[in-house]
């Protein structure tokens, strides 16, 4: 017998059964499509703090227990023992890959590392100064003008290729959004190399001397992609599904998803952690100042990198992090010694607000981009590609979702509704008479 829980309405006595959809994990969901229909009423959730707003086989997160799945797999297993290109693979098919279909799956994502050369000229158009982020929501919007009549969003292999285009370009996009800011030339895709150690070589090499990625930094950087490859239904997985629900062009709805992930209490909240950790560094006040302010409701200064809506326990993916930023560290001895004292500082933050009641009765623990920075500054990332390499590694996610989206019989464009506060209804007024 299917489970319900009665709903009764107190003002008018009316009972109705409302049915609990089993998952194969986490909490169950309470279906409320019927309620409006049989009641009159919405459900109220600003912040969909209690709404599933889909099925997903994706990606499964406990925030209590702080564990994160992939496809079913612990992210603390493919993180050991995995490549980024394998968890695009298994995100995007749901399944880990034998050995002839990651090979084939390397060699079409090698295949369209390249864009347009039209593409290109779109770079000449943002100002010197213009952040990455906002030069990679344009161009990823562009790509839909190059990519739009050949596709259609009910093709399963034109949503294949999008995602492979995708995936593949978006080293290219995030290379050159720096390399214009640089004033340096662009460098094209070297099909030789790894995906990870391509990026690289994109990003730091020129055309007048060869370039060598180190194998360190290569195996840091994959990693950090593998740990932000997807986090189900977060606010840019959230936009790329609602946009894409219109059945809007997929480009286009990523696009989109960059725009949300931007913000600083997502995932631009890592480039605001490194500018909290050297404000601290080269502050003459003390870390339990910042972490007094940071509990000041009059005071508008957060920590950044702590708290998450979902994790009330750590952030396992902040685990991996410091672990790797200490391996790190230490293997680039002097090289990586201008940022031990942040690595310092964000050990002794940690230390400090999690002996605190207010951190400890609120469960704020580091999240994902607590360390992550100092592993990026160490391998001399600047500041304003930390973002963009989120999106990067969230590409394979979004692109997941969206696919998923695609596929499911039961989801509809998405059109929440709202409590209206505003008013009734009143007249209009000439001009003169108001
Ligand atoms: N520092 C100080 N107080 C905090 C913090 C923080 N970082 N985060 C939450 N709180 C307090 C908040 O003031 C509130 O207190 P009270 O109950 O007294 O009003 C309580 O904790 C609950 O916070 P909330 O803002 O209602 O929680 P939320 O689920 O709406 O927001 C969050 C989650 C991640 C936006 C928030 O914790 C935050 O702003 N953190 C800093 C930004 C950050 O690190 N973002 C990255 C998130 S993980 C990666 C990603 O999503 O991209």
């Amino acid at each position: 017998m299917s489970k319900t829980v009665t709903l009764t309405d107190n003002t008018t006595g009316k009972s109705i059964e409302l049915p609990i959809q089993e998952g194969s994990h986490g909490p169950n969901c309470l279906d409320v499509r019927t309620l409006y229909k049989e009641l009159g009423y919405f459900t109220y959730d600003p912040g969909f703090m209690s709404t599933a707003s889909c099925r997903s086989d994706v990606t499964f997160i406990d925030g209590d227990e702080g564990t994160l799945l992939y496809r079913g797999y612990p992210i603390e297993q493919l993180a050991e023992e995995s490549t980024y290109l394998e968890v695009c693979y298994l995100l995007l098919n749901g399944d880990l890959p034998a050995a002839d279909d990651l090979h084939d799956f390397s060699r079409i994502i090698k295949e369209h590392s390249m864009l347009h050369e039209a593409v290109r000229r779109f770079f000449d158009g943002f100002r010197h100064d213009a952040h990455p982020m906002a030069i990679m929501v344009g161009v990823v919007g562009a790509l839909s003008a190059f990519y739009h009549d050949n596709v259609d969003v009910h093709n399963p292999e034109h949503r294949r290729i999008a995602a492979h285009r995708l995936i593949s370009k978006m080293p290219t996009i995030a290379a050159w959004s720096y390399k214009y800011a640089n004033g340096q030339p662009f460098m094209y895709p070297d099909n030789n190399l790894s995906y990870t150690a391509n990026f690289l070589a994109m990003m730091f090499g020129v055309p007048s001397e060869p370039y060598q990625p180190n194998p360190v930094f290569v195996r840091a950087l994959d990693l950090i992609l593998i740990l932000h490859a997807d986090h189900e239904q977060n606010a840019s997985t959230s936009t790329v599904r609602l946009s894409g629900s219109s059945e809007a062009n997929p480009f286009a709805a990523i696009s989109a998803g960059i725009a949300s992930l931007w913000g600083p209490l997502h995932g631009g909240a890592n480039e605001k952690v490194i500018r909290m950790l050297e404000e601290i560094v080269h502050s003459d006040k003390s870390v339990e100042d910042f972490v007094a302010r940071a509990k000041d409701k009059n005071d508008s200064f957060r920590l950044m990198g702590f708290g998450h809506r979902v994790y009330k326990n750590y952030d396992p993916r902040a685990k991996i992090i410091r672990k790797m930023c200490h391996d790190l560290l230490a293997e680039m001895g002097d090289m990586g010694a201008d940022n031990q004292p942040l690595f310092d500082v964000a050990m002794e933050l940690e230390r400090i607000a999690m002996e605190d009641d207010y951190f400890i009765e609120r469960k704020l623990y580091p999240n994902v981009d607590f360390y992550s920075g100092i592993i990026l500054r160490a391998m001399g990332i600047p500041l304003n590609m930390f973002t963009v390499i989120f999106a990067l590694a969230r590409t394979v996610g979004w692109i997941s979702h969206w696919n998923e989206m695609m596929q499911d019989p039961e989801s509809r464009i998405g059109r929440p509704r709202q409590l209206y506060t505003g008013y009734r209804s009143r007249d209009y007024t000439s001009i003169e008479e108001r």
